[in-house]
């Protein structure tokens, strides 16, 4: 079989860190090598060399990120389970669910965040993780839930995962403080980097849908199982999903797979950058000033 892509789609894979393998030309030498002597395909030397590096490599920022809003109720008290050890779930309801957070602006809303305390997870965060970027972007990003780094620095998507979610963003000409938005289901760092409990879910949800209401995207890109379950309101795979478009409130939805799992399985970064592609053919590229920018 012979992948015909054009120079921009071979931007977007090399930008992700996607190598692409391609039969070697009819006329090269039988000798150069044993995947050749053996049959298998070569390796093109068009093969995003720089770019698997790049995810490493990459600067991380925050653009026209907001800085986390002063949490206006007294400081919480540490959690007595030391950090790295994954304590029972905390699903206790400490308050009362949020309410009114539908008719909440942006910094009532990120007050609200900081100072939520609906379920245990507050007990065990160093800040809460509202969200980043542009707060009128077409993209927004749907992440689960801040892990360590993003506790320390009370912003999405800093450490590993992150990077490679930057990277994948470069690769359709977008950076976090322009054109996207990026928030997690959960704003706090749940004990351990377990899995969220479905009551942690429930109480958290009313923030996001707010933050979907306020920005508006034109596209929501959900990453990862507890991202797609909460906007979707499924149970079923990321792998049944994907591939179509849902939606959220009347916005697009494309479903694809967590950046750090994507960092674990390699292979999947290629199913990713096809659901970045289905993303990305919601702009009609007529329209100007929604080009994608693929940075070389
Ligand atoms: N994983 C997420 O889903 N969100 C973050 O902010 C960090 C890691």
């Amino acid at each position: 079989m012979t992948l015909s892509l054009d120079d921009r789609q071979r931007a977007m894979l090399a930008e992700m860190g996607i190598r692409l393998f391609e039969p070697l030309p009819a006329a090269a030498p039988a000798a150069t090598g044993t995947s050749a002597a053996s049959g298998a395909p070569g390796r093109s030397a068009a093969a995003a060399a720089s770019a698997a590096s790049s995810a490493s490599t990459q600067a991380v920022h925050s653009g026209a990120a907001p800085t986390p809003a002063i949490s206006p109720t007294p400081p919480i008290p540490r959690p007595s389970v030391p950090i790295g050890r994954s304590p029972a779930p905390a699903t206790l309801a400490l308050g009362p669910p949020p309410s009114g957070i539908e008719a909440l602006e942006w910094d009532g809303l990120e007050q609200a965040v900081s100072g939520c305390q609906a379920c245990g997870l507050c007990q065990g965060r160093r800040q809460t993780v509202f969200g980043v970027g542009d707060r009128q972007a077409d993209w927004m990003i749907v992440g689960e839930a801040p892990g360590e780094q993003e506790d320390l620095r009370g912003e999405p998507f800093v450490g590993n995962a992150g990077q490679l979610l930057d990277s994948m963003l470069k690769a359709v000409g977008l950076d976090r403080g322009h054109r996207v938005y990026i928030a997690n289901v959960i704003k706090c760092r749940p004990p351990g980097n377990r899995n969220p409990e479905p009551s942690e879910v429930a109480q958290c949800e009313p923030f996001l849908r707010r933050q979907i209401a306020l920005v508006q995207p034109r596209i929501i890109l959900a990453m990862g199982r507890f991202a797609v379950q909460s906007l979707l309101a499924t149970q079923e795979p990321i792998g049944k999903l994907r591939g179509r478009l849902h939606q959220y409130e009347g916005v697009p939805v494309v479903v694809t797979y967590h950046p750090a799992y994507l960092l674990r399985n390699l292979p999947d970064k290629a199913k990713a950058w096809a659901d970045l592609c289905l993303a990305l053919d919601q702009f009609p590229s007529t329209e100007p000033g929604r080009e994608p920018s693929i940075p070389t």
